[in-house]
């Protein structure tokens, strides 16, 4: 069992300190927000994972994991994984500055010939700034990317698809990899410049796949094909495969807005011109722009003094981030076009957009609506009965953007059901 420290305790971080801890290891989870530390400390999750909490509790209390807001405390661990946020600077470039804080504030703490791990996403060859700024010969920079998404973070990590370790030591990136206990995943061993770009190459990759899926949702609107059928004879050959091909509002979230846009100022420095990124960007936002136009289109072509009801305001469902969420941005779109609305989410229940409104309970967010516009894919959307709803609203009208509802039974009830590219 090894000794493993954890800088940051946001998402990565914390999944990275638990998921290690259950693991057997002894894991130190340090945070410079004092709050968040006490919180951790009493058992609680500081972000909506599912299963955290239990794991958190279980692993506090047989001594395999502590939470702490004191550096010191890493300078046993003979692992220590940055995870660390970098969010996206002005020029949309990573920003890196909590990086190289972190591996300044290390040089006096991290244990002679440690590891230092890279977990936060970092653009290509940042992990030279990393070791410049350390200032160990002793200490090995290895690079690791997550992969894990929001929402399935915990089996995420026992079950990768891949993982990858880079180092110009390899024998030191296999020591990082057995950490993992995954004999049977696909381990990839390499340079720590091919590590870091292999998430953004991914996550990139998946990006522009979103895009193309609602742009053939699009035209199947337009010539009267139906998407759902398109999308899964297009899933069936295995060469694309049947994953992320669900058309939706629009992509989001903390990392594919962030990642592609880091991965076009990386291209742009080096002289290359990515341009299926730009079109991948200029796509989502055509169809954050398409659900509006869909809502407005059904309401006689005007927004203005219409009450519009939207279900989800996270990202995806199974998290309570919000950060880039579609739903968000469809909202803006929809206040800019002077509607008002008002939004049920399962679980986010504050937004940055001053004049929503978002109500504790489902039936509450339909009460005299123009219309209803499903944007995250909680199951809970599911299970609502349209009959439940037709009494509450103004118009029967259903605009579902990531095609989960029953349709026939929502047409059954009265309503015009209205779907993504069907
Ligand atoms: C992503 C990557 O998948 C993960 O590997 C990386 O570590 C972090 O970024 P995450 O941001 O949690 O994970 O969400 P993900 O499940 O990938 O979804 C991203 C966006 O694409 C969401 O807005 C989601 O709703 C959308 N999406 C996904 C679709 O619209 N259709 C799909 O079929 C799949």
């Amino acid at each position: 069992m090894a000794n493993i420290g954890v800088m940051g305790t946001g998402y990565v971080g914390l999944t990275t300190a638990v998921c290690f801890s259950e693991l057997g290891h002894k894991v130190v989870g340090f945070d410079i927000d004092i709050k968040k530390v006490n919180t951790l400390k009493s058992g609680i999750s500081t972000i909506h994972e599912d299963g955290m909490s239990e794991l958190i509790v279980k692993n506090l209390n047989n001594d395999n994991l502590v939470f702490t807001d004191s550096i010191n405390h890493i300078s046993d661990c003979d692992f220590v994984f940055l995870c660390v946020p970098t969010p996206q600077d002005s020029d949309g470039s990573a920003d890196l500055s909590y990086v190289i804080k972190a591996a300044k504030d290390l040089n006096k703490v991290i244990k002679k010939n440690a590891i230092l791990v890279t977990k936060s996403t970092v653009p290509v060859n940042a992990w030279k700034d990393i070791v410049s700024t350390l200032q160990r010969e002793d200490v090995t920079v290895v690079s690791n990317p997550e992969f894990l998404r929001e929402g399935t973070a915990i089996s995420d990590f026992f079950n990768p698809d891949r993982i990858v370790v880079g180092s110009l030591i390899s024998s030191k990136a296999k020591e990082v990899a057995e950490l993992y206990k995954q004999g049977n995943v696909t381990t990839i061993i390499t340079d720590n410049s091919s590590a870091e770009l292999i998430k953004y190459a991914s996550n990139s990759f998946l990006a522009i796949k979103l895009s193309y899926v609602n742009e053939i949702a699009a035209l199947c609107e337009a010539v009267g094909a139906n998407a759902n059928d398109v999308l899964f004879g297009m899933g069936e050959d295995t060469r694309i495969g049947s994953k992320f091909l669900k058309p939706g509002p629009g992509w989001g979230g903390s990392c594919f807005p962030k990642d592609v846009r880091a991965l076009r100022v990386t291209a742009e420095n080096n002289s290359i011109n990515m341009s299926l990124l730009s079109a991948a960007l200029e796509s989502n936002e055509k169809t954050f722009r398409r659900i509006a136009d869909k809502v407005e289109h059904e309401l006689g072509n005007s927004l203005i003094g219409k009450k519009i009801c939207v279900w989800g305001l996270a990202f995806k469902a199974g998290t309570d981030d919000f950060r880039d969420s579609p739903s968000i941005a469809v909202i803006e779109r929809l206040i800019g076009r002077g509607a008002s609305v008002v939004a049920y989410d399962p679980v986010v229940k504050k937004s940055n957009i001053e004049s929503l409104k978002i109500t504790s309970k489902i039936e509450e967010s339909c009460s005299d609506v123009d219309a209803i516009v499903l944007l995250t894919e909680w199951e809970d959307f599911k299970a609502i009965n349209p009959d439940s709803i037709k009494k509450l609203v103004k118009n029967q009208i259903i605009i579902d953007s990531r095609n989960i509802l029953n349709r026939d039974l929502w047409m059954k009830s009265g309503f015009k059901y209205i779907g993504n590219g069907w």
